[in-house]
C-alpha cells in the first residue's frame, strides 16, 4: 500500500521591523535601504538548500502543508519575494491542494495597502499584531499604529484573506480583570476564526527589561495574571473559541495549521536570519539554526548556499523530552501513536510512570491509552509541570 507523503512545514524569517518594540526579543532589526533584491535571491538560494537538506521521504516527495512568512515583519517583504518564494516551494516540493500561507504583518495603513498584492502572490491567512484596542497601550507599548488605523487594516485583511487573526498582548501595567473583559469583548466582536493571547512578557536583552529592572513599572502580579488568564479562557470558550493552545484560540477546525506542526513536534524547514528547522533523519531529528545576523546570514547565504550555524542531532531521551514540551502546550495533548512516529518512543514508557503519577494525582496532567494531557490547572503552570516530568 502506497503511503501519503510526509508532512512538512515550511518557516521563512524576514529579520526587518520599522521600529524595535520594547518588549520584543525576536529577531527583528531596524535598517535603513534593505536591498530588496539581495534579499529574494538569497532567501530563494537558501530555500532550494533547504529541500536538499530535506529530501524525498521513503522514495516519496515530502508534501508541503504550511508555509508561514514571520518575523520581523513580513509585511514589509515585497510581495514579488513573497510570490517567488510561494512559487519555488511549489517547484521543489509537492504541495497540498489545501496548503496554508500565513504571514505575520503589522496593523499600519503603509502594510494595509500591499494586503491585495500579498493575497495575489498566494497568501491566504494573515496573522495582524494588534496587540492592544487601548490607545495609552499602544503607546506604553512603543506601537507605531493607532486603535483606529489597526481596525481599518484588520477590515482590509478581512476582505483580502480567507483567513484572518490577530494577536493582543495582555497582563499590562495596571490593566484590571474588568478593562481587560471589556477589551476581550471588542476583539470577539472583530474577530474571525482565531485570536492569539498573549501575557506580556518581560523578556532578557529587551528595553522592558531595564525599564522594569530599574522600577520604570511595574506588571501584574502571580495572582492577577492568574485571573486574568482565566478571565480569557472563560470568555474565549463561552464564544466558541476555546484555547487549543495555551496563547492561540480558535473555533474549531480553524487552528493554524503551521504551529500545530510545531507543537506536533513534526518536521519543518527554517529559511532566512535565525530560523529554525527539525527534520527526521535516520531514527532521529536533526535540529538546525540558521545565523541570526541577517548580514552574517546574508553573506553567508552568497558564498555558501545556506546560512547554517548549527546542525545538531536530537535522539533518544532528549528527542522525547523536547517532543514532550511542545505537545503538552496543546489543550488536546499529546496523541501517543503520533507522538511515537515524531519523537521514536512512547512518553509514558521512556519518561516511566513513576514521573506521572504524583502529577496525575495533583490534577495537573491525565494519561490514558491513546493520550497524555495537561488540565487546565497544569497548563497555567506548565513550566513547573515539565521541569518535574524530565528531572
Ligand atoms: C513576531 S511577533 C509579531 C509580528 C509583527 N511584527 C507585529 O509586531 O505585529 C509575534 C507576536 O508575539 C507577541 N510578542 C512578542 N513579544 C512579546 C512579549 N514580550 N510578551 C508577549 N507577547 C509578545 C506579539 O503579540 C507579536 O505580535
Ligand atoms: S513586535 Fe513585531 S514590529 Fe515589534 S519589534 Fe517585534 S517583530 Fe518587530
Amino acid at each position: 500500500m502506497k503511503t501519503a507523503p510526509a508532512p512538512l512545514g515550511v518557516y521563512i524569517h524576514w529579520p526587518f521591523c520599522k521600529s524595535k518594540c520594547p518588549y520584543c526579543d525576536f529577531n527583528s532589526h531596524v535598517r535603513e535601504g534593505i536591498d530588496h533584491k539581495r534579499w529574494r535571491a538569497a532567501l530563494l538560494t537558501e530555500l532550494e538548500y533547504a529541500a536538499l537538506e530535506a529530501p524525498s521521504a521513503n522514495g516519496g516527495r515530502r508534501r508541503v502543508e504550511t508555509i508561514f512568512f514571520g518575523g520581523g515583519t513580513p509585511s514589509l517583504m515585497e510581495p514579488e519575494t513573497v510570490a517567488a518564494l510561494i512559487q519555488r516551494t511549489h517547484e521543489l516540493w509537492d504541495t497540498a491542494a489545501d496548503v496554508e500561507i500565513t504571514l505575520e504583518a503589522n496593523p499600519t495603513s503603509v502594510e494595509a495597502d500591499r494586503f491585495a498584492a500579498l493575497a495575489q502572490a498566494g497568501v491566504n491567512r494573515v496573522s495582524l499584531g494588534i496587540q492592544a484596542l487601548d490607545p495609552g497601550a499602544l503607546k506604553f507599548l512603543g506601537r507605531e499604529h493607532s486603535v483606529d488605523e489597526a481596525l481599518a487594516a484588520l477590515r482590509t485583511a478581512q476582505r483580502q484573506f480567507r483567513r484572518t487573526s490577530f494577536d493582543l498582548i495582555y497582563a499590562r501595567p495596571g490593566q484590571t480583570p474588568e478593562a481587560w473583559d471589556a477589551e476581550l469583548r471588542t476583539a470577539l466582536k472583530l474577530a474571525g476564526e482565531h485570536l492569539s493571547l498573549y501575557q506580556l512578557t518581560i523578556e532578557r536583552g529587551t528595553r522592558f527589561f531595564t525599564d522594569h529592572a530599574r522600577g520604570a513599572f511595574a506588571v501584574p502580579g502571580e495572582e492577577t495574571a492568574a485571573r486574568l488568564y482565566e478571565l480569557t479562557q472563560a470568555r474565549l470558550s463561552a464564544a466558541g473559541m476555546p484555547a487549543y493552545e495555551i496563547s492561540n484560540h480558535a473555533r474549531p477546525g480553524a487552528e493554524c495549521r503551521h504551529n500545530l506542526i510545531y507543537w506536533r513536534y513534526q518536521d519543518y524547514v527554517g529559511v532566512g536570519p535565525g530560523a529554525h528547522g527539525r527534520f527526521s533523519e535516520g531514527g532521529a531529528k536533526i535540529a538546525r539554526r540558521r545565523r541570526s545576523g541577517p548580514e552574517a546570514w546574508l553573506e553567508a547565504v552568497e558564498r555558501d548556499r545556506h546560512g547554517t550555524a548549527e546542525s545538531t542531532v536530537v535522539s533518544g531521551r532528549d528527542r522525547v523530552e523536547e517532543a514532550l514540551m511542545m505537545g503538552l502546550r496543546l489543550t488536546a495533548g499529546i496523541d501517543r501513536a503520533e507522538f511515537i512516529e515524531a519523537a521514536g518512543a512512547d512518553v509514558v514508557e521512556e519518561l516511566g510512570e513513576a514521573k506521572f503519577a504524583p502529577l496525575i494525582k495533583a490534577g495537573f496532567i491525565e494519561v490514558n491509552k491513546t493520550r497524555v494531557r495537561a488540565t487546565a490547572a497544569g497548563r497555567q503552570r506548565l513550566n513547573a509541570v515539565i521541569e518535574r516530568l524530565i528531572t
